[in-house]
């Protein structure tokens, strides 16, 4: 399903940096909608419809005389559209156009003030009354001789050409990342090249993504219908809203209750879906078939992969009833798409197998619809408001598709999956009691399969470990721990101990990711 597609963007070719999806990010939160392709398909001409407005050039590991390992598309400096390189970008363009880049002297890594001694459009607001700025650089190489025709803008105590532009063909050149928040006024200067230079005009929020989605969801599918899993999470939910705005009673979604949610889950789900939302929602009682599966299983893999199969098989199951069903929607996300890891050919090796509800079996042979397939996840979250969901489904936290088993290390069982529930209440509501739990990432409350003796009256008790983690992050990738007042902790471990029986001791996990993950297993 291609949708977006004729619709004025950026084009962002990416050559591999980490910070490629930031860019992204920075020029659509300035109005514009913007698509990422890696450096490989950008010798795909085809690529370079009249719908792109401007050519933004990513960083990257890669040395710009490296021809071995990438190829550089020239014919993008000849379509007379604006571009802007950006580090690596900024290098291979010097060096396309008849100048040098050779090692630094001295490599930069993180601030450097820059000194304006130029004008271009680009620079509009950028500099300080004292025409300098502090900005983020991340290079080795860099351009020691500029290419005929370009003009020097700004210069560091370390690279000369620093901000560089060629006027008439509309090419800039930044050695440092406007695109990282460190990079102070970073956005003006994305800002003036997006609305300056490339003259487009603002074609992307909430409410627009919501109206065209909407238009292009129903001519996509017309009259047939769709089938959702639908989990309770910001993504499934946000899919099925929009769905049913735009095709109605047409959507059925199909809720699996594992019974492995959290306390409540399931039934806010059907009320807020089935009662509130009226939507077509089939409600799939299978807690016992999960237990029973699980029963006596302790390995963190197979855990998963019996969880992820028979969410299939019972989805399979409920879904072959329904006649006629030509499309299955799914809420994968832009990230999800991205092909930017590549650039170096390395593999990352395997963490974890993640099981999640849009992971469907391809074998349904059954039309897929991904609307939010461009958007990133703080995207879909306002799409969530736009389309009128609760601030209680859009904020919440994430929650993995193996839910609870993978918070109760070692064998699971009904009773420590009732505990856990408990615990993870006390502990989420004490959060929001305290406006904690929007400055938090992800929390959650874990089971040990570790007892110990305690003492409660006159009594020795012999329970378990309740494990708490809390976590700070931008996208679960890399993960710090929330530090809590001393106070907070006491008053929430008192709270469970006080109140579950079957836990007499509480633990709080104070490790980043990595070395460790944000689940246990
Ligand atoms: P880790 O433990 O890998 O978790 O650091 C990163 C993020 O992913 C979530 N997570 C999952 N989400 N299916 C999901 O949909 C899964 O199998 C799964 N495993 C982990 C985790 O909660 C965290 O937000």
């Amino acid at each position: 399903m291609s949708l977006n597609n004729n619709l004025k963007k950026i084009l962002i070719i990416d050559f591999g940096s980490q910070f490629t999806q930031l860019i992204a990010r920075r020029i659509r939160e300035l109005g514009i909608f913007s698509v990422i392709v890696n450096h490989k398909k950008a010798n795909n001409l085809n690529i370079f419809n009249n719908n792109i407005r401007g050519i933004i050039l990513s960083g990257g590991p890669l040395n710009v005389y490296d021809s071995n390992k990438f190829k550089f598309n020239r014919k993008i400096l000849s379509l007379n559209i604006p571009i802007l390189g950006i580090c690596f970008g900024h290098q291979i363009i010097s060096k396309e156009l008849g100048g040098k880049v050779k090692k630094s002297k001295y490599r930069e890594f993180g601030l450097a003030q820059v000194k304006k001694v130029g004008n271009s459009q680009l620079i509009k607001n950028f500099f300080d009354k004292k025409n300098t700025n502090n900005v983020w650089m991340s290079h080795s190489d860099q351009v020691f001789k500029l290419p005929k025709d370009f003009k020097v803008i700004a210069s560091s105590k370390n690279s000369k050409f620093t901000i560089v532009e060629h006027h008439k063909k509309r090419f800039y050149g930044v050695q440092f990342h406007p695109e990282v928040t460190h990079t102070n006024k970073g956005k003006i200067l994305l800002k003036n090249f997006l609305f300056s230079i490339c003259k487009i005009k603002k074609n992307w929020s909430a409410k627009h993504q919501k109206l065209k989605l909407i238009k292009d969801v129903k001519n996509y599918i017309g009259n047939n219908k769709v089938i959702c899993a639908l989990s309770g999470g910001v993504d499934s939910s946000v899919v099925a809203q929009l769905l049913s705005k735009a095709i109605g009673k047409k959507l059925i979604c199909i809720f699996v209750n594992t019974g492995l949610l959290r306390k409540n889950e399931a039934k806010q789900v059907v009320d807020t879906f089935k009662k509130k939302l009226k939507i077509n929602l089939i409600y799939v009682n299978a807690e016992k078939e999960f237990i029973k599966r699980l029963t006596n299983v302790s390995n963190p893999e197979k855990k998963r992969k019996i969880i992820g199969n028979l969410f299939i098989e019972i989805f399979e199951r409920y879904a072959k009833k329904i006649k006629n069903v030509k499309f299955l929607a799914q809420g994968t996300l832009y990230p999800d798409l991205i092909e930017s890891k590549s650039v170096t050919g390395s593999q990352t090796s395997k963490i974890k197998s993640h099981h999640n509800v849009g992971g469907l079996p391809k074998k349904m042979k059954l039309k897929l619809v991904e609307p939010l397939r461009f958007l990133f996840k703080d995207e879909v979250r306002k799409l969530g408001l736009e389309l009128n969901l609760s601030k209680n489904i859009v904020f919440r936290h994430p929650f993995p598709g193996p839910g609870l088993a993978i918070r109760i290390p070692g064998v699971i069982t009904s009773q420590k999956i009732k505990i856990l529930k408990e615990a993870d209440y006390y502990f989420i509501n004490e959060l929001k009691k305290n406006n904690l739990y929007n400055k938090i990432w992800q929390a959650y409350a874990a089971l040990l399969p570790v007892k110990t003796v305690g003492v409660m009256g006159d009594n020795r008790t012999y329970e378990y470990i309740c494990l708490l983690r809390a976590i700070t992050s931008e996208d679960g990738m890399t993960a710090d721990f929330f530090n809590f007042k001393k106070d907070f902790m006491q008053t929430i471990s008192n709270k469970i101990v006080n109140n579950i029986k079957g836990i007499n001791r509480v633990v709080y996990d104070v490790t980043s990711k990595p070395p460790s993950t944000i689940e246990l297993e």
